[in-house]
Order: structure tokens, then C-alpha cells, then sequence
């Protein structure tokens, strides 16, 4: 029987440090053939870097979007659900921002338990595509106490472990038989309005998340408000919850009063967090759209393949 392709290190558990770095590819064949071989180098890549700290955690994961995935790979298959991100628009009267979709080709979400290995990897990366790219966005997220964000809640209790965190991200045969253990990421970068947010009491605060802010315990069921972020962002099919496996990080500007979340949630099957994306922006029902989008708006959204690390070694340039 054919050994099950290896993945890349999508499971991989939350550190201290990350780096997201999103790049589009110039026009042109140059570029195209380049960024091919980068992608081909990027085991060695990582090698590189893991080996001079074998006790960092160090991980790099690669993803490739819709539009990049026609330019680099024309004569492949296209992976089942790549699409480009849609927008969504809130409802009529309540979001007060819309979800949107933004350009990028390539992502590389770098983690490690030191910065400075993130920045090297980062800085490797660089050195082979910069003639070839330009930067959609690059964000250095940090630990912040407990694992919170900077919205004071502990960000990440939920999420599946093991076996289970494997099963939530990894493509079965199933489900697209070209590309078994490859995996879908969406990313969006959101602004926190933290003088607006540190008004609200901490009651509001807590039914906003639908989680006790100090203790993290999660609110009663019937204590949860329907725009409870916990409540919009359950997705049950036949009775069974669908998970997404969240890596949210903290970043900031303190100068610039440039504070916020890089959310970033693998999935399987990316449908389920556009659904939550749904639930969030226009309600579930329409109107109990989350209450944390009063206070935090997305700049950033975009959908990248996440093929298996295979995949990459063997990649042509
Ligand atoms: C400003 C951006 C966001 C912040 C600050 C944030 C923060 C949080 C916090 C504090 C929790 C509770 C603890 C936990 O289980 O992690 C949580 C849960 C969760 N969030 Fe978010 N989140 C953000 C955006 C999103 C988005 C965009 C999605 C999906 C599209 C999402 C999906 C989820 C899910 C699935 C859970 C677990 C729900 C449960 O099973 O209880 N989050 N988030």
C-alpha cells in the first residue's frame, strides 16, 4: 500500500512567537519558476533554521492561493475547495464592518518558541523570493499573559488536541483523493479599538465572548446573548460540532495605537469558518452579528491550500 503523504506541520501547537508573512508573486514566468523553487527548497529551509535550536518548536507552514495555485500549478488539479475568500457584507443595520478578501498568493505562518528564529526564517525566505514578490502583509505576533488576547480573554481553549486537531485540519481521501493530508487555512488580520473596548464592563465583555474573563470558565448556556462570539461560532452537522483548529496571535503598534488579533483557523474543508465568518458578520439569526466586530475590524482576509509537505519537495521549478 502507498505511504499516506507527509504533511506539512499544520497541527503544530501555539508558541510564543509566529511571524504571517503574505506575499504576491510578480507577473511573469521568471517569477513563477522562482517561487517554484522555493517552495521546493522549503524543507531545506527549514532545516536550516531547526537545527541551530532543535528545542524551538520551530515550525514553517507553506499556503498557496486560488489565483497563485492557477499560475503555479496550470496542468495539476485544483484543490477542491480553494477559492478566492468571498466579502461579507454585516447586516443592514448592526456590523459595523464587512469581512473582507484581500490579495496575497503565498503564506508563511513561521513559529517557534524565540523570535529570532521566526525572523530567520523569515529573513531565508526573503532572501530567495524578494527579487520575485511584494508584501501584502507581515505581522510578528507575541504571547500575551495566559495565552489572552489583547482584549484580556484567554484566546485558544477550544481548540481540538491530538489525534483530534489532526483529524479537524487533514483533507481525507474522501473528501479530495489528489490532495489527502493537505489542509485549507484563512487568515485576517484584525484592529482592536481598545479604549472603546476597556469602557465596557467586564459583564459585557464576558457576554461578548460567552467566557469569564479571569477565570476562562465558558458562561451557561443560558446565560450566553445570542451574538455570544462561542455561540455564533458552534457549527453542529447531525448533531456532531465541526471544528477549526484557531493559532490566533497577538500583534501591536504601540506608537501608531496599532493593536490586535492575526486570526488564522485550519480547517479540512474551509467552509466551515466561512461559516462561522457568516454567522459573525450577518447573525445567526441575521441581526445577532458578533459584538466583538464592534470593536474589531478586519483589514486583512484571505484563503490559502496548505499542500503536504510531499507536495512541496517535489515541486518542479
Ligand atoms: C478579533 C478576532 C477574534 C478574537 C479576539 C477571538 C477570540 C476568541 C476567544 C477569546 C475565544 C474563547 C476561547 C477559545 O475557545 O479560544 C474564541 C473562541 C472561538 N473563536 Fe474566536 N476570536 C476572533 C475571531 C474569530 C473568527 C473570525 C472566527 C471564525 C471565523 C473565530 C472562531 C472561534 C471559535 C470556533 C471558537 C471556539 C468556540 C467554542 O467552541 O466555544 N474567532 N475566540
Amino acid at each position: 500500500m502507498a505511504q499516506a503523504p507527509l504533511p506539512q506541520a499544520v497541527a503544530a501547537l501555539l508558541t510564543p512567537a509566529a511571524v504571517f508573512l503574505v506575499l504576491s508573486i510578480k507577473p511573469g514566468k521568471e517569477a513563477e519558476k522562482a517561487v517554484r523553487a522555493t517552495l521546493a527548497n522549503m524543507s531545506a529551509l527549514g532545516r536550516t533554521v531547526r537545527f541551530r535550536n532543535l528545542h524551538a518548536e520551530f515550525t514553517c507552514v507553506t499556503g498557496i492561493s486560488a489565483p497563485a495555485w492557477k499560475r503555479l500549478f496550470p496542468d495539476l488539479p485544483h484543490p477542491k475547495h480553494l477559492h478566492k475568500l468571498q466579502p461579507i457584507d454585516g447586516p443592514d443595520l448592526a456590523a459595523p464592518c464587512p469581512c473582507v478578501s484581500t490579495p496575497g498568493d503565498l503564506l508563511f505562518h513561521i513559529r517557534a518558541d524565540q523570535p529570532y528564529m521566526c525572523m530567520e526564517m523569515a529573513m531565508l525566505i526573503m532572501d530567495e523570493l524578494r527579487p520575485h514578490v511584494t508584501t501584502d502583509d507581515e505581522t510578528h505576533g507575541f504571547k500575551y499573559f495566559d495565552d489572552r488576547d489583547l482584549l484580556g480573554f484567554v484566546d485558544g481553549t477550544e481548540n481540538p488536541e491530538g489525534p483530534a486537531a489532526v483529524e479537524t485540519v487533514m483533507v481525507t481521501a474522501d473528501e479530495d483523493p489528489n490532495y489527502v493530508n493537505s489542509s485549507y487555512v484563512i487568515v485576517q488580520k484584525y484592529l482592536h479599538n481598545l479604549e472603546k473596548w476597556n469602557s465596557f464592563s467586564v459583564e459585557k465583555q464576558e457576554g461578548i465572548i460567552g467566557r469569564h474573563k479571569l477565570s476562562n470558565v465558558e458562561l451557561p448556556d443560558d446565560k450566553k446573548p445570542p451574538y455570544a462570539h462561542n455561540v455564533l461560532n458552534v457549527i453542529e452537522k447531525d448533531g456532531v460540532q465541526i471544528n477549526i483548529l484557531r493559532d490566533n496571535m497577538p500583534f501591536g503598534f504601540v506608537g501608531d495605537n496599532k493593536l490586535g488579533t492575526y486570526y488564522i483557523a485550519y480547517a479540512k474543508n474551509p467552509a466551515t469558518t466561512e461559516e462561522m465568518l457568516h454567522n459573525m458578520f450577518v447573525g445567526r439569526p441575521k441581526g445577532t452579528y458578533d459584538h466583538i466586530l464592534d470593536v474589531s475590524t478586519p483589514i486583512t482576509g484571505t484563503l490559502f491550500f496548505i499542500p503536504t509537505q510531499d507536495f512541496l519537495d517535489n515541486v518542479q521549478s
